[in-house]
């Protein structure tokens, strides 16, 4: 994780930056970004995933520092939607190393696409191959692949599993569709088929269900090739590796998945007679998240009913995730020196209802108090990219930290902000 240090007087300093100067210039609650971290673990993904492409998956977090970072890495981007693409490119991002997404891509998602020049577009249903084919100018051709559903459950929740049939992405193999979808695009002469998509879920911590994407993809690879006469040299795995959110928790070890990954596509590839297609992965969680540090200031201490509740400033309109996915976080008292034993409390945000609990049952110093800084550590991804602006709370602002230096990416929402989009009476 982002690369923390523990200072004297309880206060902590992440990539050399004492967290409390952060709050000071910058107020609560606000968002940390190691930069060093994002950029090595694009490295780390780099060496792991020789000869594949790595993709970003800006949806986990985009600002335009993001993307300049990722870029500069060398890594992709998986984009799913004009604003995402446009973001990015405006930035400097190679269009043609641009995936875009989506299981209903606007018109505008599609223009965007086309005119900004992206490498692939996936596409993820039957009624998306014609309208795709005929916004393409005659004469040249968009590359694309397909969002196939390999049939397989795997992701840390409900809400996060795109692998099983009876969901909104993508084409079943079970039932045929993908098989149906493939031979239409390959019908199309303003398409190019280049190859298989899939994404089974997020927050997946074992290799297994990737293994057994492999083998479906390239048995439906084997099929086409019989069938059309087609190699087709791309397979794409999606994201969705597994990270810690609190010590002691399972990640998912990328180079471990990387080179059973490698072997798996290997020996299927053989067995089927196929040459081995490029690999494409596209991590978003594994390398924003844990470079995020959300950090807030207590607003009121209450103890009723056997509970302590320590209120904070920010709350489900910055991170929606424990209310949506029950996800657990560890916070962390910063600041000051606790004087008293941890105690069980709930640490809750600022709106207007009962679910809005940040870390349900979780230890802080007993004698935790109005004013001081709670840090949360893992709040790079999904975090301010599924933020609301519930209650008219600004959305807190993006503070990037490297070697000692803070420096603000994106500022907090104001009410200037929601006044500037109000424009009726
Ligand atoms: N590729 C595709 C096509 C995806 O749909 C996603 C995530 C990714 C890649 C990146 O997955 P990752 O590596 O970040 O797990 N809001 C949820 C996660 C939703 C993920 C949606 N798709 C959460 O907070 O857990």
């Amino acid at each position: 994780p982002a690369s923390t240090t523990p200072l004297a007087h309880g206060d902590l300093a992440v990539a050399g930056v004492p967290l409390t100067e952060v709050a000071e210039r910058f107020g609560t609650p606000a968002y940390l970004l190691d930069e060093g971290d994002v950029r090595a673990r694009c490295r780390a993904y780099l060496r792991a995933f020789k000869d594949a492409d790595v993709l970003y998956a800006a949806k986990a977090f985009l600002c335009r520092a993001m993307a300049h970072w990722v870029a500069e890495e060398g890594l992709g981007l998986d984009v799913c939607s004009a604003g995402e693409l446009e973001l990015a490119v405006t930035t400097g991002f190679p269009a043609d190393r641009i995936v875009l997404h989506g299981n209903a891509k606007s018109p505008e998602d599609l223009r965007a696409a086309l005119r900004l020049g992206v490498g692939r577009i996936v596409i993820d249903s039957a009624s998306e191959i014609a309208r795709l084919a005929a916004a393409v100018p005659p004469g040249s051709r968009q590359k694309v692949m397909v969002r196939v559903v390999p049939g397989i459950a795997a992701g840390g929740h409900a809400k996060i599993r795109t692998g099983t049939d009876d969901q909104k992405f993508g084409l079943s193999l079970t039932d045929g569709s993908a098989q149906h979808a493939i031979a239409r695009i390959l019908g199309q002469p303003t398409l190019e088929l280049v190859g298989l998509h899939c994404h089974l879920g997020s927050q997946i911590t074992t290799e297994k269900p990737y293994l057994c994407a492999v083998r479906r993809l390239v048995g439906l690879m084997a099929r086409i090739k019989e069938q059309h006469g087609v190699t087709l040299p791309e397979l794409d795995l999606g994201g969705g590796h597994g990270i810690a959110y609190r010590p002691g928790e399972d990640a998912l070890d990328i180079a471990s998945l990387a080179r059973k990954v490698r072997a798996e596509l290997t020996e299927s590839c053989a067995a089927a007679g196929l040459p081995v297609p490029r690999l494409l992965v596209e991590p978003g969680r594994a390398i924003a998240g844990p470079a995020g540090v959300a950090l807030y200031r207590v607003l009121a201490v209450k103890r009723t009913s056997g509970r302590t509740f320590v209120a904070v400033d920010g709350g489900m309109s910055d991170n929606p995730r424990p209310a949506l996915y029950g996800v657990r976080y560890a916070p962390r008292l910063v600041g000051r020196p606790a004087t008293a034993d941890p105690e069980p409390v709930t640490v809750v945000g600022r709106h207007c209802e009962a679910g809005d609990v940040l870390a349900d049952d979780v230890r802080l110093p007993g004698d935790v108090r109005p004013g001081d800084l709670l840090a949360v550590p893992v709040a790079g991804a999904y975090h301010l990219s599924m933020a609301s602006g519930y209650n008219l709370v600004g959305r807190p602002p993006v503070i990037a930290v490297a070697d000692g230096h803070a420096r603000l990416l994106v500022r907090r929402e104001s009410l200037e902000d929601f006044r500037g989009r109000d424009v009726g009476l």
